[in-house]
């Protein structure tokens, strides 16, 4: 890999490395070792191959990994039950339901009950709350993952233009939360906006989560732009099922100064911020001193 393209795969697995080692510490001096359960829902198979990867990297930094496979057909009220018992179990400090849940469940409703100090997709409303006015709270893992890439190219992205494309609560309107307190310029893309293609010339800072393959082509970039890429989408290409990102990697990256991969940039970020906020909310529950970002990364 040239220095360009973010290898997301390799400082990933430094920061689960670092993750490791807190977690032995904290393991010894508190007695206890964190536990993160994973909720699934159903049969869809991406969502499977994310739960997958989650859990095998949970058991990897030495925490407990509880899974709860559950129907496609599972009643509201069975699940709540399920987040409520999980919420009151003291060998789980963090849960996570993944998503999409099926129609006839109310996420908004699932994603609330979830205890917000167990919330480790930080999606409660509370959470979201604390991000938006710049407090201390568990904080999206996707948008995490990227925040962490940007501080590591450039320390500074003060007065930057940074655009997102897309308006998930999962990540665009996060990342948005997090850009700002990087004190970055930011414009949030989506669906219906005007002249994309222009706006998206104007970032110094490009983030593309949209779900819309290839859609950010290299004459769309400026020379001078990181390009950070959350989409994850299956395509076929000469009868080959291929992963490929929101932005058309092969043009950006002869445009742009930096770029994420799509696989092998966000996607093992995403999982390394899932543990980092599952140790972060242990350290809490378990009664010791708090740990930060900075403490990790020092
Ligand atoms: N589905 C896609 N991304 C995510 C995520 O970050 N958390 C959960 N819970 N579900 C997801």
């Amino acid at each position: 890999m040239t220095e360009k393209i973010i290898d997301g795969k390799e400082i990933s697995s430094e920061i689960r490395e670092k993750i490791k080692k807190f977690s032995d510490v904290l393991k010894k001096e508190s007695g206890r070792t964190p536990g993160l359960a994973v909720v699934l829902v159903g049969e869809n198979p991406a969502s499977k191959v994310y739960v997958k990867n989650k859990i095998e990297k949970t058991k990897e930094v030495g925490f407990n990994s509880i899974e709860h496979k559950l129907d496609e057909d599972v009643s509201e009220e069975e699940l709540l039950s399920v987040v409520d018992k999980l919420n009151n179990d003291d060998e789980i400090q963090g849960i996570l339901v993944q998503l999409p849940l099926p129609k006839h469940i109310n996420s908004d409703l699932v994603l609330d009950t979830i205890k917000p100090i167990k919330d480790v997709d930080g999606f409660h409303a509370e959470n979201v709350g604390k991000l938006w006015s710049g407090l201390d709270s568990l904080v999206p893992c996707t948008p995490l993952g990227c925040s962490i890439l940007l501080k590591k190219l450039s320390s500074d992205l003060s007065g930057k233009n940074a655009v997102i494309i897309g308006r998930s609560n999962i990540v665009g309107k996060p990342m948005a939360a997090l850009l700002l307190g990087m004190n970055a310029t930011v414009t949030i893309a989506h669906s219906r906006t005007k002249n994309i293609e222009e706006l998206v010339r104007s970032a110094d800072i490009l983030v593309a989560a949209v779900g819309i393959p290839e859609m950010v082509k290299g004459n769309w970039v400026k020379k001078e732009a990181i390009i950070i890429d959350v989409g994850i989408n299956r395509i076929e290409r000469e009868g080959k099922r291929i992963l490929v990102g929101d932005v058309d990697f092969e043009e950006c990256m002869k445009n742009s100064s930096k770029i994420t991969p799509v696989p092998g940039g966000v996607g093992p970020m995403t999982i390394a911020c899932l543990l980092l906020n599952t140790l972060f909310t242990s350290y809490k529950q378990f009664g010791k001193q708090e740990i930060k970002l900075s403490d990790i990364f020092e």
